[in-house]
Formats: structure tokens, sequence, C-alpha cells
């Protein structure tokens, strides 16, 4: 009895330290071509630098990384992201930017039980009406940006808007936000006007703004789109006559090199001058492990997924076959983000700070914040 008894302990050790020793697997399913490209590119440099800064291990476990690019194209996502947990059989999936390509992630997740974190795409679903156990995001809903650049604009004084963006889950759900702050303070949205995604030709549009002459207009775009909306914009001559007052994408750093964006209003869950002890470690270690680039958003969404995951596995001491301790640990997990220290919702999703940001050079510094602490409504969430 006793000897079965010291076999089944030895057994149990060896095995556990067979696990220990596998890789844990991590997909990332990220822009690397198209409009996206470079939110991909900072995303994945910010969930490898905490990787690394962990010395290439989380709870002790060695990271294995598979990249696909799922080009921003959601006709190929439910593919790729099948690709991933079928084939790859990766632990967990990291994506993405888009968010009809996450909303279809988001269903293979759900049907073959993967865990699943969002980097960056806001579809307001993900955490709300489609929330699930296995699906979390380190970065925010479309509602919240929309939500604090509604609240900025009316604080600013424009009673009159115009909105403009791309048709599509995060531009229409960006304006949705922000119409239902703008108008709770009194605005009106006199016009809506957007174009297909990604498309770029903004020229017919801004002479249709010219002419309404609003207040001021609302944008939602990001990635190389959003640089050659703010470029058209400005050689329109409307920059200082209709003020942009924008979800903080269309501003970020290197982005909009080369542009004028001076004096641009936008708000977001990051700036420049956060200034914060944290921010100005990962400012610095970025710097140093990417040749000197200056670290945007998608960079801080991108170590935060990572951060999160670790939050997971340290809860269950790096077995990740403990889906529920994994779960339990991210739902309580306290984020030490450089956007500032963030906690779960009961969907999954950030509740965060939005500051308002004037955009100064390749800068977008904070003059305080527009709302503390603000969560999602996470609609048709029923995990709550
Ligand atoms: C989205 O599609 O959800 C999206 C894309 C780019 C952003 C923000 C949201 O900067």
């Amino acid at each position: 009895m006793k000897k079965t008894l010291a076999t089944g302990a030895i057994l149990a050790l060896l095995s556990a330290q067979s696990l220990m020793a596998d890789k844990i697997k991590v997909g990332l399913m990220l822009p690397y071509s198209g409009t996206f490209t470079a939110l991909g590119v900072n995303i994945e440099n910010g969930f490898r630098l905490f990787v690394n800064e962990q010395g290439g291990k989380l709870a002790g476990r060695e990271i294995e990384f598979i990249k696909l690019d799922d080009e921003s194209d959601p006709a190929k996502a439910a593919d790729n992201a099948t690709r991933l947990s079928q084939k790859d059989k990766v632990d967990v999936m990291v994506g993405t930017v888009h968010s009809g390509v996450a909303l279809a992630m988001a269903k293979v997740a759900k049907d073959n039980n993967n865990l699943l974190i969002i980097p960056n795409a806001g579809a307001d679903a993900l955490t709300g009406a489609l929330c699930d156990k296995n699906i979390f995001r380190a970065s925010f809903s479309n509602w919240q940006p929309g939500y604090a650049t509604g609240l900025m604009a009316a604080q600013k004084g424009a009673k009159k808007m115009m909105t403009l963006t791309w048709k599509y889950a995060a531009g229409d759900e960006t304006v949705a936000g922000f119409k239902e702050a703008f108008t709770s303070k009194g605005g009106q949205v006199v016009k809506e006007l957007s174009l297909p995604f990604p498309q770029v030709d903004f020229a017919p549009l801004i002479t249709e703004i010219a002419n309404t002459k609003p207040d001021a207009l609302f944008v939602f775009f990001s990635g190389g789109a959003a640089t050659k909306f703010l470029k058209d914009y400005i050689d329109a001559g409307l920059k200082d006559k209709i003020p942009l007052y924008a979800s903080g994408f269309l501003t970020e750093g290197a982005l909009v090199e080369g542009v004028n964006t001076d004096g641009i209003y936008t708000t977001l869950h990051y700036a420049d001058n956060v200034d914060t002890p944290k921010d100005k470690a990962f400012e610095a270690s970025y710097k140093k492990a990417y040749n000197n680039a200056i670290p945007d958003v998608f960079s801080v969404q991108g170590y935060d997924a990572a951060q999160l995951l670790n939050a997971g596995l340290v809860a269950v001491k790096g077995d990740i076959s403990n889906r529920a301790g994994v779960v339990k640990g991210m739902e309580d997990a306290k984020i030490a983000s450089p956007r500032g220290e963030f906690t779960m919702s009961k969907a999954h999703n950030p509740i965060q700070d939005f500051y308002i940001r004037k955009a100064k050079g390749t800068k977008n510094i904070s003059e305080g914040t527009i709302v503390k602490a603000l969560a999602d409504p996470a609609r048709g969430c029923t995990m709550q």
C-alpha cells in the first residue's frame, strides 16, 4: 500500500514536471498588412516586451509564439482562427485589431472552448451580448472612447456636430457612444457620414462637411487611413475652422509623423505624459528593446494583454490546463498598466480612466481626465 502511494506521488510529480517543461503556445492573430499594420506590430512588440521582462517565461512556463496575419479581413477570420485553434492547437489566442475579425475569432473561441485575449478590437458585443467566461479584453469597448469624446465635445462648448467614420462595427459603435454622451449634455448630431472600411476617398465627404459648417466634427479613423484623413482635412483648410474631436486613435504617435496635428483634442485611455513610475519604466524599456521607438496605445494594450495572461497563469502556478483557475486569476487581476491601474468588469472589459489629450508634434499631452473608472455598460451580457 505504502509503496503504491509513493509510486503514485512520484508519477504525479513527474507529470507535473513534464507539464511545466512544455511551452505555452500563444497564437498571435494580428494585422501585418493593410491599414492597421503598425497597430499589429506595436501590439506584438508590447506583448513580447512583457514576456521578455519576465525572462521569456510566464509563471515558470516558456512561451512559444505562432503568428498569423489576419489582414483585417473579416471574410478570412473564421478560417484563420480555426487554424490556430485546431491545427496549431494554441493554448491561448491573442487578437486582434479589427472588430469584425475579432467577432469571428470569438465565435471560434466559444465553439472550441479556447481562451481569447483581445488586445485592441472594440466590438461592444465581445464583452456585451457575446460575453463569455473564456473571452477577455485588455483594451476598451468601442462605446468607451466614443462616450468619453462626447463628454469632452460638450465640455468644449460644441452644440451642433457632424460625425464621420468607416461603416463597420467599430465606426458605428464609437459614433453611438459619442452620440449617447453628447446628446445627454444637450448636443445635437446634425449629420452622420461614413464610407466603407478601409476606403480613404475622403474628398467628397470633406466638401460636404465644409458646406454644412457644424460647430465641430467627430471622427473615428485609425492606422494609415487616419494619417491620410488628417492630411486631407488640413489641406482643405478645415483644421482651424471646424475643430476635430475624435477618439485618440486618430492621432497616435508614429502614425502622424510629418502631419501637423497640433491643437487637435482627442480622448483615450492613454496619453503621452501619464508620468507614473510605471509608464516611465515602460517607455524606457520599450525604447531600449525597439530601437528608440516610442510606445503608443497599441503597444500598451499588447503589454497589458500579456500582463493579463500572466495574472491567470500565476494563479494556477503555470498549469494552464486549469482553465477555471486561469479565468479566476484574470478576473481578479489588478493590472499595473502604463495607462494607470485597471481592473476587469464582470463582463471582462477594462474599467479605466479616459484622458483629454491635446496633440503637439507626435505627442498627445494629457490635460487631465474627462471621466474616471469608466465601465462599459455591457448591454446584453448575462454573465454578470
Ligand atoms: C476596431 O476595429 O475595433 C478598431 C480598430 C482600430 C482602432 C480601434 C478599434 O484604433
